[in-house]
């Protein structure tokens, strides 16, 4: 297609206006020469649409850091397909995925969305993503280009990094998924040394689209673009969201009076329309699907993107392949494992998250499935084992939303009803976007009503979480009325993390009562923005009743699985978390639970890494990570054993906090410095002698392999390894090249073997595992270096030498 001559049709006027969205999530059509809206949403577990409420649902996969611990790019390019049919489905042209940035600190609050601290294991990952989604005919955006690492006070901070760390870790993962084809990047919050990265031409211009050829569009993160010249000369083609910005008439202006040249306009729209092109949203490409259709069970256009995916049991497979096995201790040496269960009839499933799992962390990472399998219901499916539940100890700060058919009632100033639609649950959430049928300028107030029917009677609790006056009643009556303030000064702590407000109510076990929430509907920006949440609490009796609950539900079972997890208020986007400590008495449950029963399961239901101070005291450790919708079958599939534990930690494992080589991520005068260079993850754990609790690659199965033999041949490697155990199994081959502190992961491989067979697996190193960047290029460190083919980086198996 020949984007200049459409370029020369264009008034310079409507040039720029491509530049800026239209609104949200979508650049403006040009019916003159074809071009279509151009549709954004985030991801990277789903596609949560133009709408970020329950009733646009999407499929929700297993978290990055799940999917970084399945180390299988084959799973991970499929996943990228679900999400492109998910995507079509939807009308959605661009996927604002996946997250690249590092596992720096473990206190990062992102870091659930983010793969791995390895920037190897980061792009290999990114790639089968982007490669995936992108052969389903949709565009990724890898983000936050570059440094993006921590949350606290992102929109300002300025890193101080190192251009070689930079080249050889943080824009390694980069590199490669620009490599894999990315039609499009994301550009971060954050400055790296000075420079914000919207403006920052010598990363965007000189690094991304000279020398990496980078010929995709480069979008800010939300709201990043700051300025009209400097942003304009640095790179970032594409200001979200719109329609107002700093662009639009100033950068006409700029260019007229040739402060900006009108080829830069130019070289953007070249872009914007070769993205339309890609993603089939200029005339002649493939049309996208029409919205509407069901979650996950449609693909594209007949037959186009192939046979159309199972996103159901595609979730439910990568969860049970990302649940990383920590410990499995038999009942004494030589035994099996508690893990897989056998012979149980009785099984004490106990934490509130067993019974409402945490399955994706928070912020815009969140997207709203159809349907949620809790630990509870999944192993309730499973019929031949009786399953005791005892909550055990909440830790959540905010109430969780009540299951249970609702209605959004949008009304004007009269009180009449514009538009209603129907929720999942009593969240209501539009952010950025109003229902199309709903007119932003006559909406005054949005009424969320449910009808609710307690199980239990006693004193129950409702919340309000949320910012502005809100008004509750029950069956009529008012119980709430009152405005919440916002807490702090980020505008988008109001629907990231919003203050709560409760009151109890008095409810009688088996009675329908009318829940009614009206609140106004507010502006954001200048764009329309409804968002709180209903929560509801049942009476329970006291914290310390409520352990010795669970301690005696687990001593009278053959089993007890404890599911454990981090909370909204501990991982999500916006904030850092603080400590790495289980919120609330969940430690303090699971030793209690342990002592009264020595099978004793601890399942953890977190994104990152949690000190497990417990970890000596129970039987085995699973990690489930934040698992998708599906996580409740996963679970029992692994428990009882029709599925291997498949995961593989992407994350060194602290036992303590302060042991990490970097802990803090508290600017310094507006600055954080990457002072420890490279020595990031087990690189870093390596170098100050300390030991972490479970090392980067750590995770059992259910067999055990022996590693036979290794043979190097240029930088090639082959390893013959037998599964010596009594099943089926997958194993993880490591290999890892240097010596010392400069030893990092070089090439890993997948296999599969059968009870004794023995399996040769050829793993081809990357390049720039012997290579450093030496300020002007990249150099290869001639000469012969150690490799070792390793169960774990701390398991080394087999080692040979590769001579460059
Ligand atoms: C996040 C991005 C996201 C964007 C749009 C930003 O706050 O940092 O990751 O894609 O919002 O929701």
């Amino acid at each position: 297609m020949d984007f200049d001559e459409l370029i020369n049709q264009l008034d310079l006027g409507t040039k720029i206006r491509l530049l800026t969205g239209a609104d949200m999530w979508s650049l403006p059509p040009v019916p003159e020469i074809g071009l279509d809206r151009v549709v954004m949403s985030d991801g990277p577990i789903g596609v949560r649409g133009e709408q970020w409420t329950s009733a646009d649902p999407s499929i929700a996969l297993p978290s990055p850091t799940a999917l970084a611990a399945t180390w299988d790019v084959d799973l991970v390019r499929q996943v990228g397909r679900l999400l492109a049919q998910e995507a079509r489905r939807k009308g959605v042209h661009v996927l604002l995925a996946p997250t690249i940035n590092l596992h720096r600190s473990p206190l990062g609050g992102r870091h659930f969305e983010c793969f791995s601290e390895d920037a190897y294991l980061t792009g290999e990952v990114g790639a089968a993503y982007v490669e995936g989604v992108q052969e389903g005919g949709v565009a990724t955006t890898p983000k936050h280009f570059v440094a993006n690492d921590f949350e606290t006070d992102r929109f300002t901070v300025n890193v101080q990094v190192s251009d070689r760390v930079l080249r050889e870790v943080y824009l390694r993962p980069f590199e490669r998924v620009v490599s894999a084809g990315s039609w499009g990047l994301m550009t971060a919050y954050n400055a790296v040394d000075g420079t914000t990265m919207t403006e920052h031409s010598d990363l965007v211009n000189g690094v991304l689209k000279g020398e990496w050829g980078f010929d995709g569009f480069v979008v800010s993160d939300w709201t990043a673009v700051r300025t009209t010249e400097a942003a304009a000369m640095g790179g970032t083609d594409v200001a979200m969201p719109g329609p107002n910005g700093p662009w639009g008439e100033r950068l006409e202006s700029a260019v007229r009076e040739g402060r900006v040249p009108e080829s830069v306009v130019d070289d953007r729209v070249r872009r914007i329309l070769r993205l339309a092109h890609r993603v089939g949203a200029l005339r002649d490409g493939t049309p996208a699907t029409e919205p509407g259709a069901p979650a996950g069970e449609l693909s594209g256009p007949a037959g186009e993107f192939g046979a159309p995916i199972d996103g159901v049991a595609l979730a439910r497979q990568v969860a049970a392949r990302g649940f990383t096995l920590l410990k499995n201790d038999g009942a004494g040496p030589g035994s099996p494992g508690l893990l897989p269960l056998q012979g149980v009839t009785t099984l004490a499933l106990i934490g509130s998250a067993a019974a409402e799992a945490r399955v994706m962390g928070g912020g815009s990472a969140q997207v709203f499935p159809d349907r949620i399998v809790s630990p509870l219901a999944g192993l309730r499916e499973r019929g031949d084992v009786e399953i005791r539940y005892a909550l055990g100890t909440d830790p959540r700060i905010r109430l969780a939303p009540i299951t249970t058919p609702a209605t959004a009632r949008f009304l004007d100033e009269d009180g009449a009803t514009l538009a209603e639609h129907p929720l999942a649950t009593t969240e209501a959430r539009w952010v950025g976007q109003l229902p199309p049928d709903v007119d932003g300028d006559l909406l005054k107030a949005v009424c969320l009503r449910a009808a609710y029917t307690p199980d239990v009677s006693g004193d129950h609790e409702l919340s309000l979480a949320g910012v502005g006056p809100f008004t509750l009643t029950v069956d009529g009556e008012t119980v709430f009325d009152a405005t919440i303030e916002l807490e702090g000064d980020d505008p988008a702590a109001a629907f990231l993390s919003p203050p709560e407000r409760r009151v109890v109510v008095p409810f009688t076990a088996g009675r329908t009562y009318e829940l009614a929430v009206t609140h106004p509907a507010g502006a954001f920006g200048g764009m329309a923005f409804v968002a709180y949440t209903l929560g509801h609490a049942d009476p329970t009796p006291g914290p310390d009743e409520l352990i010795a609950e669970a301690v005696r539900v687990a001593r009278d079972s053959d089993v007890a699985v404890v599911v454990a997890s981090t909370t909204l208020e501990v991982e999500s986007e916006g904030f850092d978390r603080t400590d790495l400590r289980l919120p609330g008495r969940q430690d303090e449950l699971i030793a209690a639970v342990a002592a009264a029963n020595p099978r004793t399961v601890v399942v953890v239901n977190a994104g990152s890494p949690v000190e497990m101070p417990w970890t000596g005291q129970v039987a085995a450790v699973l990690l489930t990570w934040f698992p998708g919708q599906e996580a409740g079958g996963a679970l029992a599939d692994v428990l009882f054993g029709d599925a291997e534990p498949g995961g593989r930690l992407p994350t060194t494992w602290p036992a303590r906090l302060a042991d990490a080589p970097v802990v803090d991520v508290t600017p310094v005068d507006g600055t954080v410095r990457y002072e420890e260079g490279e020595y990031i993850g087990y690189r870093g754990w390596e170098r100050s002698g300390r030991t972490p609790a479970f090392w980067f690659g750590s995770g059992l199965g259910y067999t055990t392999w022996s590693y036979d033999s290794i043979a190097a041949e240029g930088t090639t490697v082959t390893v013959a390894l037998t599964n010596t155990g009594a099943r089926a199994g997958r194993e993880v081959v490591q290999i890892y090249a240097g010596d010392g502190d400069e030893r990092r992961l070089a090439g890993f491989d997948v296999v599969e073997a059968e009870p004794g067979e023995t399996v040769l697996t050829t793993i081809f190193l990357a390049e720039r595992a012997f290579q450093t960047w030496d300020g002007a290029g990249w150099r290869t460190l001639a000469g012969e270096h150690p490799v070792t083919a390793c169960h774990d980086y701390a398991d080394r198996r087999l080692s040979a030498t590769v001579v460059i």
